[in-house]
């Protein structure tokens, strides 16, 4: 297991309890102000990452390099929801949220680079195994996260 994955998974298992991954993830607050702030929401955004990371598939389907290179800039660029990342998760677990955010981002910034270097170079194998890197990531965060989104509190509102 690589690295970035084994960082993550440590991340999504201490977010269950309650423990602080401050200084495992890196610090909330100097992430969220390297971000442009956009008027949507985190559901809303996720949609713009679904968009990007789909768009690095095409592209190593495609064979195309400079698909994958701007879907990776659309994943790594991605602005932050106005009303904060954190306003989608219930507010007793906002706070583990916030610390779990930096990790995430850090993968998607490394792998957004080197699956656009390796397409580049046309090495599609390689650049597969960091979409896998991405879309592992994905999935962990939803499989802690989900479950504690607003939408998922109410009956019908699932999302
Ligand atoms: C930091 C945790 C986290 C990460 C990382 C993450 N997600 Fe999500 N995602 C969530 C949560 C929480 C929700 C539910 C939001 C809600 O219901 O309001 C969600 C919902 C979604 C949805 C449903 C949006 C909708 O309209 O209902 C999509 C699609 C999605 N994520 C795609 C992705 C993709 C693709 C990635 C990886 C590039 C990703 N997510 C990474 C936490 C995360």
């Amino acid at each position: 297991m690589k690295r970035s994955s084994v960082l993550i998974f440590a991340a999504a298992l201490f977010a269950n309890g309650h423990h602080s991954l401050a200084h495992e993830g890196g610090d909330f607050d100097s992430m969220l102000a390297q971000k442009r702030k956009a008027d949507i929401t985190f559901a809303q955004l996720m949609q713009v990452m679904h968009q990007a990371t789909s768009m690095i598939f095409d592209g190593i389907l495609y064979e195309n390099p400079e698909t994958v290179a701007l879907g990776a800039h659309l994943l790594a660029e991605h602005p932050a929801p106005a009303n904060g990342p954190a306003a989608a998760i219930l507010k007793e677990r906002r706070d583990d949220f916030k610390n779990v955010m930096p990790t995430y981002d850090k993968v998607f910034h490394g792998s957004a680079e080197s699956v656009t270097l390796n397409a580049r170079k046309r090495n599609w194998q390689e650049a597969y195994a960091g979409y896998r890197e991405i879309t592992d990531a994905c999935v962990a965060c939803h499989a802690t996260w989900r479950p504690h989104a607003i939408s998922r509190q109410v009956e019908g509102m699932r999302r």
